[in-house]
């Protein structure tokens, strides 16, 4: 009996212990060799017979559940220190991106628009003299041209100046009604701290039936944008000059740094010019082939939107490209 508890303690795997308590406890096993023995056994001595038997037979039986549970624990223990993770190694970490500053004011004043249902549309940015200026109202030599430091091409073709020519090709694909803004980009020769060769605006015309829209709309509109866009601000209009409206407007608000009582921003105005605006001059109607019409337009710039929210003091740091300025806005 002795070497069946030494193969039990020495079995050392889970496999092992199975297969040595098969050859003790199995049909073939050894405990039933045993008391299949009894018959042989004189009758006197049957009774010390089993209870040596049954002895041996708990004994063995506890010492095997022991080693059994021995070796689970020890395999257990060895499959978690293989697994084991060290939370304290170095792995590189993924970084997030975030939208540049312009776009996601583009984005938010896309958005308010939109809601208000207005519709984008979009043209090309290598435009021609007639989308340009010519039906804008700028003829040749009109000296308001000059407000727009031009890039031309050798053919004639320029970069657009400003969005307003998204106007002119909307009017002559689609008949009035008309509720639509155009975002994009436009290029001037321009390049000091508030000015880059490139930049961003959207520009906004509804037109109606003639006598359905007036300056109270226009009005309305753009200083309900304008608080959501800078929250309570106060909105003026003050009267200006553009070729392609009339009358027209500039739009102040109240200068959201010192509230309106006068800082370096604001070059102790108080205020801050955000927008144009104004009733789109007959002329413009007369070049699209439009009659018995009535509209209001606008166009703002995205780069001076965003400075005044995000208080960015150079323009040009904008598209320099610099990663850490990125950070800022994550
Ligand atoms: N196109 C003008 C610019 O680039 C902006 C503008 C002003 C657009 C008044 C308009 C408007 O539609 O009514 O400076």
């Amino acid at each position: 009996m002795q070497e069946w508890y030494t193969a039990i303690q020495s079995a050392d795997t889970i496999d092992k212990i199975e297969e040595v308590r098969l050859a003790i406890f199995g049909k073939k096993g050894i405990m039933a060799a045993e008391f299949a023995r009894m018959k042989e056994v004189p009758d006197d001595q049957k009774g010390t017979f089993a209870k040596e038997l049954n002895v041996h037979k708990e004994a063995l039986n506890n010492l095997l559940l022991d080693r059994k549970l021995f070796l689970a624990m020890a395999h257990l223990e060895a499959t978690m220190k293989l697994e084991a993770l060290d939370v304290t190694l170095y792995s590189p970490t993924v970084e997030r991106g975030s939208l540049h500053p312009v776009m996601e004011t583009m984005d938010r004043i896309v958005e308010y628009f939109t809601t208000m249902n207005f519709a984008v549309h979009t043209g090309p940015m290598v435009e021609d003299d007639f989308h340009n200026f010519e039906a804008l109202n700028l003829p040749k030599y009109h000296p308001a041209r000059d407000m727009q430091d031009t890039f031309y091409f050798k053919d004639g073709s320029l970069l657009r100046t400003h969005t307003s020519p998204v106007q002119i090709r909307t009017m002559m694909n689609t008949q009035p009604p008309i509720r639509m803004i155009a975002p994009g980009s436009v290029f001037r020769r321009d390049y000091d701290i508030t000015h880059t060769p490139m930049f961003h605006q959207v520009e906004g015309l509804v037109v109606e039936e003639e006598g359905k829209v007036s300056f109270a709309n226009l009005k309305f509109i753009l200083e309900d944008f304008l608080k959501t866009m800078f929250g309570e601000v106060e909105v003026r209009f003050r009267p200006s000059f553009f070729p392609f409206t009339e009358p027209s407007a500039e739009v102040d608000i109240s200068c959201i740094f010192c509230a309106g009582s006068g800082c370096r921003v604001c070059s102790k105005t108080g205020w801050l010019e955000v927008l144009g605006c104004g009733i789109v001059d007959p002329n413009v109607f007369k070049a699209v082939g439009y009659e018995k019409v009535s509209g209001y337009a606008f166009g703002l710039g995205v780069e001076r939107f965003a400075m005044l929210i995000h208080r960015i003091g150079d323009l040009r740091s904008l598209f320099e490209g610099d990663v850490r300025l990125l950070e800022q806005f994550r």
